[in-house]
């Protein structure tokens, strides 16, 4: 069993405006996972991230970080996001500076790391480089054991995306645990190994991303769509391809494994 890191309890954020963006929201978060919180714009999904490293407070109900109830003074905060680091969502509210070097080396001077370090640090990330990549390599840089990404991929060419997801799957295996806001249904249920689905400020589901999205209702609500790994599994089950107690596909390539083994049957559909 892993550790807790978050444990939310009843949390609900009123803007200044009055806009209620989060309602009552319990969840916790474990070490080591990957995960994404996926929704539609206006989901709440920054305004929760946001929390997480305390760049806003709750209205009502509490967040621990490791057992603890997260402090707002400049002491706690400032040790809060040696653990936690976060990419906005806008990369322009994350970079200062129109030096990679400078961008990539920030973070870490600012928490008063070494030169040599940073740069060592800074280093496997330097290929990265459009704007959100190189705000992503500044996180990466201070090498925070958790790391948040609010719309990581958005707005980056396919390339890209690939090269940002290997890039967190790796220091995933190193130990990190990622959570990552998207509205890319594919991209999380491919990635996650816990998916959360949020719609109106509301946690609609959260759990392992078939288990998620099998609740067709719940996705529907969220206004999402269904996985097109999903989707092609589900229509060869319905055409009776496979049975419906085949496991369901994750990814691309365990479907495709999956039809290459229709093939090895050599008599096409199943019968029943
Ligand atoms: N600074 C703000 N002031 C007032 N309302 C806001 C602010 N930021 C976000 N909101 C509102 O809060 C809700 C949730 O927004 P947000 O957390 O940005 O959702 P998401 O990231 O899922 O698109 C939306 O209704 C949005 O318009
Ligand atoms: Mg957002």
């Amino acid at each position: 069993m892993q550790p807790i890191l978050f444990d939310i309890e009843n949390l609900t954020h009123c803007y200044a405006d009055g806009t209620i963006a989060l309602r009552n929201l319990s969840i916790t978060v474990k070490q080591g996972k990957k995960i994404a919180i996926l929704g539609n714009n206006g989901a709440g999904k920054s305004t929760l991230l946001l929390h997480l490293n305390g760049i806003l407070q709750p209205t009502n109900g509490t967040i621990r970080f490791k057992g603890k109830e997260v402090k707002y003074d400049r002491k706690s905060l400032l040790s809060l996001r040696k653990h936690v680091g976060i990419v906005f969502q806008d990369p322009d509210s994350q970079l200062f500076s129109a030096n990679v070097i400078q961008d990539i080396a920030f973070g870490p001077q600012n928490l008063g790391l070494p030169k040599e370090e940073v740069l060592r640090k800074a280093n496997p990330f330097f290929k990265l480089r459009t704007k959100k990549t190189r705000a992503i390599a500044g996180v990466l840089a201070m090498d925070p054991e958790i790391v948040i990404l609010d719309e990581p991929t958005a707005g980056l060419d396919s390339y890209f995306s690939k090269q940002i997801m290997k890039v967190l799957d790796h220091i995933q295996k190193q130990g990190k645990t990622i959570i990552l806001s998207t509205h890319d249904v594919n991209l999380a249920y491919q990635w996650a190994d816990e998916i959360i689905i949020m719609h109106d400020g509301e946690i609609l589901c959260y759990g392992d991303p078939v288990t998620v999205f099998k609740q067709a209702h719940l996705i529907r609500k969220a206004h999402l769509d269904a996985p097109w790994v999903m989707e092609t599994f589900q229509f060869l089950v319905q055409e009776k391809f496979f049975s419906a107690n085949e496991a369901i596909p994750q990814n691309k390539e365990e479907l495709f494994q999956k039809i290459s083994s229709i093939k090895s049957w050599n008599l096409g559909k199943i019968s029943g």
